[in-house]
């Protein structure tokens, strides 16, 4: 089943009046929150450290490798290159993925894992067979699999999110699975490990329970009261292995999607119980039908992840008041980022190659803006969403790209390893004043979108700040309420002449960040002006 039924699956619903149009994603105003109309043209930011909005979980800035293309094999398993170790693992991309401190990385799909073997994967690596991947027409010689990456994991200091198949897979499958990689010993499943040469159980916590079953594009694709009987069966079958789960239904696809929310209404009223968490999915779009080729509208699409958000959060909360439970579920939102150019075609189908060149996007500056604003938006929702991961890290839709000699960065690489670097403690609950701007079918939106933690064990702040004007910048004043800042420790900027411009192995520094001159802070009130076009982050000590 290759990529393109979704696309086609998309172009039927659009046809059909199904889509999630910009008009009908943007009804009402963008002045939610804590986001109020500016006075004049500057941008005023008020904080106060007493107004705390949630406690940031780090697995917000998560990330996923899927078997797809050159995101496993040759991009973090290449047993022939000089520049892997012994076991095969690229030692440039685990070093770049520390630095980068990923802490939870989702394996092994996305659409491939709803036809997976997982006992394929495992074992004496010359009986391991090769098979056709249906989900990308590609061919898996499954030498990677379930040990090599929690052995690639332990490596990098991330931790696995699993994902389980539920396509094809039966629910006894995923327990078998859980108990391989769980239990210490004396079992079927947990003795296989121990004979494949692991002693020591990994004790994986969070599991999904399949990939975007809602989607007729997927492996094993059925209703929603069909998943959530499955999806209650496994998780009931996981926990008599392993109580101490987290588990997480596989929420509706997107709002494009005809059955957006309603299937999240059905599975829940399934497998509330059951499970911890909901997944959401989401990939942004800057083609004609989407935005016409504005930037200015294509830059504020971060506010419609919040929209999906807190109509995600509602439906949670509508079932759980059915149920009358003391449980509040969490969202995992974990498949989000830019995609729209390589996205058909030959992009997307493996033509029954071993490491395809699949979903390989080349990601611009304002691209990486959006994925800004983005990380922005995930961070102003962290009292729900406890997991979130950029799809993909290595190759496929991803802020990393290898070839044979080395590695280079993405332009979206900078802003989610800002939010990785410093974002840390607690998300502020900021007020932000900020003039506006109209865009076509969306109304007013903010010409500033700023979010900001505190650590409050070493007292640093920290600001991310997205500027959509294009040609203007803009004065940013901030206003301390309750505390003075120290020194700024960090002060960059992503920005540029031109919202097109990308890296490439020839030039990987196109775009880059640059310094930004360090705000200095006088009677509690921080000025400064951020240039058109950019996405900012500054830190600040004690
Ligand atoms: O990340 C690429 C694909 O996008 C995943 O396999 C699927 O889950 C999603 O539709």
């Amino acid at each position: 089943m290759f990529f393109d039924d979704r696309r086609r699956f998309l172009r039927q619903a659009a046809n059909a009046g199904m889509a999630w149009g910009l008009t009908s994603l943007f009804g009402g105003s963008f002045l939610r929150g804590q986001t109020a109309p500016g006075t004049g043209d500057i941008a005023r930011v008020y904080l106060d450290s007493r107004r705390i909005m949630a406690p940031l979980d780090h697995n917000l800035f998560g990330s996923f490798l899927e078997h797809l293309g050159r995101a496993i094999y040759e991009g973090i398993f290449d047993p022939g290159s000089k520049l892997s170790d012994a076991s095969g693992f690229r030692k440039d991309v685990m070093e770049e993925v520390r630095r980068m401190g990923v802490p939870i990385i989702r394996y092994p799909g996305g659409n491939f894992v709803s036809g997976y073997n997982w006992l394929d994967g495992v074992g004496p690596k010359e009986t391991r067979p090769r098979v056709l991947d249906k989900a990308w027409n590609s061919i898996n010689t499954n030498q990677f699999g379930t040990n090599e990456f929690m052995a690639w994991c332990k490596a990098v200091h991330a931790e696995p999110l699993m994902g389980l198949n539920l396509g094809t897979g039966t629910p006894e499958e995923a327990a078998a699975l859980v108990e391989y990689c769980n239990l210490d010993q004396g079992t079927k499943w947990s003795d296989l490990r121990r004979k494949h040469g692991i002693t020591e159980p990994y004790r994986v916590k969070r599991w999904c329970l399949g990939n975007e079953m809602d989607g007729p594009w997927q492996i094993g694709h059925m209703t929603a009261t069909e998943y959530g009987i499955k999806a209650q069966d496994a998780a009931r079958q996981m926990r008599y292995v392993d109580p101490s789960l987290q588990l997480i239904a596989c929420g509706s696809s997107g709002p494009f999607m005809p059955t957006y929310l309603e299937w999240d209404r059905e599975v829940l009223e399934q497998c509330y119980e059951y499970v911890d968490g909901l997944s959401l999915h989401r990939y942004f779009t800057n083609t004609p039908q989407d935005t016409g080729g504005d930037s200015a509208k294509f830059l504020a699409m971060n506010l419609s992840m919040e929209r999906q958000i807190d109509e995600t959060v509602a439906v949670c909360d509508l079932v759980r008041g059915h149920k009358r439970s003391p449980k509040k579920l969490w969202l995992s939102f974990d498949e989000w980022n830019v995609w729209y150019r390589a996205r058909s075609g030959d992009a997307t189908n493996g033509h029954h190659q071993e490491t395809p060149h699949l979903l390989e996007e080349v990601y611009n500056l304002e691209d990486a803006l959006l994925v800004g604003g983005l990380v922005n938006s995930l961070l102003r929702h962290a009292d729900r969403v406890k997991v979130a991961c950029l799809a993909q890290l290595i190759n496929v839709i991803a802020p990393i790209m290898t070839n044979a000699s080395g590695l280079f960065r993405q332009t979206i690489y900078y802003p989610y390893n800002w939010g990785l670097q410093y974002a840390r403690g607690s998300v502020l609950n900021l007020l932000v004043e900020s003039p506006t701007y109209e865009v076509s079918n969306m109304g007013q939106v903010p010409s500033v979108d700023v979010a900001g933690t505190l650590n409050p064990q070493d007292g640093k702040v920290a600001l991310f700040i997205l500027n959509r004007e294009l040609s203007k910048p803009r004065v940013v004043e901030l206003n301390w309420q309750d505390k003075t800042p120290g020194q700024v420790l960090v002060s960059t900027t992503l920005t540029g002449a031109d919202l097109k411009a990308f890296n490439t192995f020839e030039t990987p520094e196109k775009v880059a960040p640059q310094a930004f001159a360090k705000p200095a802070t006088t009677n509690n009130r921080t000025r400064f002006e951020v240039p058109p076009r950019s996405y900012t982050a500054i830190q600040w000590s004690a």
